[in-house]
């Protein structure tokens, strides 16, 4: 499937629209002497857009680092169904803004898992590449230095890397957190396009804008999860209010 992002969606794929790709069973996972998911169950619906809300601390990065594979439970199950391993995109502060790099060898780390840094990339990963740059209407940036770029540019590189993987799960940590309108439109319109086209996507966020357009949502607070559903049934004012109210 590497041409994923490029083809249309196949019917046999929109059929699957409702089909359960990770299942979390009882799950608990933390760091070293800090646990924070506390026994977590919940689903995460193929060829949908989830959204993980809830406040600071509440466990978003903690799960979407379980689902990742970068954080391993301490009990409980997770399992995926399918698909290649998932492209982690993670929080922006998590990245080195100073890294000499430019906006398209940014991208092109996307295609480290396939090749390895050493090696030359081939016309599929440069296709690749191309593809998530133009995805994210950044083709004209690729010379510039990371550094260089505004937070939005550089943020939308950072998909880029993500979308260069060519996974078809997708988890984004804060994708849009302190971007402008603009850019935020732009990130929420690649995403859902990435869904028509056969991606599940599933991102952590503070914007209730985007939670809301989001096709289910998990709630979190203090490492548990507090309501999943569609947005409109769990992100209902008196939800909102208890969830952000202080412990
Ligand atoms: N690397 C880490 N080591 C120890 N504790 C951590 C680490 N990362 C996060 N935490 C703690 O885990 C809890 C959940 O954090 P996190 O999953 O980042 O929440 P969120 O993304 O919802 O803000 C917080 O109390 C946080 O301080
Ligand atoms: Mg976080």
């Amino acid at each position: 499937m590497k041409t994923m992002f490029t083809k249309p969606v196949p019917s046999s794929a929109r059929g699957r629209r409702q089909a359960v790709r990770v299942r979390l069973d009882g799950l608990c996972a933390g760091y070293p002497g800090r646990p924070v998911l506390d026994q977590l169950t919940a689903d995460i619906t193929g060829l949908a857009t989830t959204a993980l809300v809830g406040p600071n601390g509440s466990g978003k990065s903690t799960l979407l680092g379980v689902v990742a594979g970068v954080i391993r439970p301490t009990s409980g199950q997770l399992r995926h169904h399918g698909g290649r391993p998932p492209a982690f995109v993670p929080q922006r502060g998590a990245v080195g803004d100073t890294l000499p790099l430019s906006v398209r060898q940014t991208v092109e780390m996307g295609r480290w898992g396939e090749r390895g840094p050493w090696r030359r990339l081939t016309r599929q990963d440069r296709a690749a590449v191309d593809a998530a740059l133009d995805r994210l209407g950044i083709g004209d940036l690729a010379p510039r230095q990371l550094g260089e770029v505004s937070g939005g540019q550089r943020q939308r590189a950072l998909i880029a890397q993500g979308l260069a993987q060519e996974s078809d799960l997708l988890l984004l940590d804060e994708p849009t957190t302190g971007l402008d309108p603009e850019a935020r439109e732009r990130i929420a319109g690649v995403l859902t396009d990435l869904v028509r086209d056969g991606v599940t996507v599933v991102q952590a966020t503070h914007d209730l804008r985007a939670a809301r357009a989001a096709d289910t949502c998990l709630l979190l607070r203090g490492g548990r999860l507090v309501g999943q559903g569609p947005p409109q049934d769990v992100l209902t004012t008196e939800a909102l209010a208890e969830v952000w109210q202080p412990a």
